[in-house]
């Protein structure tokens, strides 16, 4: 204990005085926000004068200078944990480290660091209103592996939040009480949402309980129409006031906040007496667009607001476990930000360079590959049709041409979406595979939308650490799988016997190979 709470005081020197430093350093430059390239959001929330009173990530340091932990790991097979740290000050976070006190066996993330040194760190969140789904009514953890992704080019995990797992702190330092002013912003997976509640992160109730209107201020992201809603059929940004997502001034109905699901989504909340906004962009690219900016909705108690400071990852303010997302870097600041520091800090986060780390798996429409998988049992295997039926085979250089054809697949730009792909088989043009009832198929097109979304995948960085997965683009919880040596797009963790949770990360994990017929 002695040891951990010097840890956590020395922790909580550091940002302070690189905020110092940076708000002097604003102060000098005449109290603009333009940034060293060591900076991190942190610090230009300090220059603008509303510092990161929470700073969480799993994928980078949030302050240039930072070099503590990021996250903890407990892995399954000795229950031993494991701090992550950044690779460097102001870094990406080391993943190798991970990865190696990870192998053969699997890990949850146990802790998410508040990086802004007081310690307001995320672990699992305790029963509420809501009871958890674990023992004890203690939500689930994420898998530490579930959400793999680039930063920079580095390999890095985000927080995998499936329905059932939630992180919370319902003891807090310094966060934003009663009607005080704060802001935030998160960079979420915009493709990874469901209609449950809620997948939030933010300012919510001490005792995980719902206490009422205005107890809450949190962004919300997904679909979910019971409460507020904006444009189109969702995703949405709202803000979560408790008893009510709001997308707007008005409880329900407010058209100019879009439907918006960029793979790497920036997601702004912020909110003080009688006034909060709802902001969003492109964590890749692009700047911040203002979806909402006014007084508090016309409904009553929520002005003044009766925050409480608990911060919730994943999970509604009562521990409504429903919902899911994915969750890559936040912060929470004292104060309320200008439009022109969460610019600069959008600016940040696009330069930080997100992606998906397919690039470089050899996925280029127009030409030819084979899908092996990487499972120990099934090296051998390939995804492989014979007719419409789709199954892993083993096919080597004995194999028939019309196996090898079989084994090969043309790499098409994506039916109904361009930032994905879709696979045309070689021997019979013109057929693509595409999911039905969760199953793979080699099908002709039959030009609908959906037969278009259904044979779109994105390829993302294994899930295994290695090869390549397909994730479904109309069911983003899902991905190519091979099982029993048949292939469907599988849930982790999901009802169906293929879901399996069991060599789960292996089997959807594919080496993008050579083609085996030209
Ligand atoms: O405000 C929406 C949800 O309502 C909150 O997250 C939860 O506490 C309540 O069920």
């Amino acid at each position: 204990m002695a040891r951990q709470s010097k840890h956590v005081h020395r922790q909580a020197l550091v940002p302070a005085v690189i905020a110092a430093a940076a708000l002097v350093g604003g102060l000098l430059a005449g109290g603009g926000t333009s940034q060293a390239a060591t900076q991190g959001p942190c610090d230009i929330y300090a220059s603008g004068g509303t510092p990161c009173v929470a700073a969480h990530s799993t994928t980078r340091a949030l302050y240039g200078a930072y070099t503590g932990p990021l996250y903890q790991v407990r892995r399954s097979s000795d229950n031993t944990t494991r701090d992550i740290a950044p690779v460097s000050a102001g870094g990406v976070a080391n993943s190798a480290a991970q990865d190696s006190f990870c192998a053969g066996t699997t890990c949850l993330i146990t802790i998410i660091y508040d990086q802004s040194g007081r310690n307001n760190r995320l672990t699992q969140a305790p029963p509420g209103g809501f009871n958890g789904p674990a023992a004890g009514g203690y939500d689930n953890l994420a898998n530490a592996t579930a959400a793999p992704i680039t930063v920079g080019g580095h390999k890095a995990y985000g927080v995998y939040i499936a329905p059932g797992t939630g992180y919370r702190n319902n003891n807090t330092n310094g966060i934003a009480t009663g009607d005080q002013p704060e802001g935030m912003y998160a960079i979420f997976d915009g493709t990874h949402y469901n209609g449950g509640c809620c997948f939030d992160y933010g300012n919510a109730e001490r005792n995980s309980r719902d206490n009422g209107n205005g107890t809450m201020e949190a962004i919300y992201f997904g679909n979910i129409k019971v409460w507020g809603y904006g444009s189109g059929n969702g995703p949405w940004i709202m803000a979560d006031l408790e008893n009510g997502l709001f997308s707007g001034v008005n409880q329900h109905y407010n058209a100019n906040d879009p439907s918006i699901s960029h793979r790497f989504l920036t997601a702004v909340v912020k909110g003080g007496p009688n006034r909060w906004a709802i902001r969003g962009g492109n964590g890749q690219s692009g700047g911040l667009s203002t979806f909402y900016d006014g007084v508090r909705p016309n409904v009553s108690g929520y002005n003044p607001m009766k925050k409480e400071g608990a911060i919730i990852l994943g999970i509604g303010g009562d521990n409504s476990v429903g919902a899911r997302g994915t969750f890559y870097e936040g912060v929470m600041t004292s104060g309320y930000p200008s439009d022109a520091t969460e610019n600069a800090v959008q600016a940040n986060i696009t330069a930080a360079g997100y992606a998906t780390g397919a690039a470089g798996t050899g996925l280029t429409p127009g030409t030819s590959v084979s899908l092996r998988a990487t499972t120990a049992c099934c090296t051998d295997r390939y995804i492989h049709h014979t007719g419409s039926t789709v199954d892993t085979a083993v096919v080597g250089s004995g194999s028939s041409a019309t196996e090898k054809g079989n084994a090969t697949w043309t790499v098409r730009t994506g039916l109904a979406d361009s930032s994905c792909v879709s696979f045309e088989s070689k021997n019979v043009s013109g057929q693509y595979l595409r999911h039905q009832n969760y199953q793979l198929h080699v099908q002709a097109s039959d030009g609908s939308a959906l037969f278009g979304q259904d044979a779109t995948f994105c390829p993302e960085a294994g899930r295994s650490g290695q090869g390549t997965s397909l994730r479904s683009l109309n069911f983003s919880d899902r991905y190519v799988r091979h099982y029993n040596n048949t292939v469907y797009i599988a849930a982790n963790g999901g009802s169906n016997a293929f879901d399996s949770t069991n060599a789960y990360n292996d089997d959807v994990s594919w080496a993008v190979s050579s083609p085996w017929a030209s």
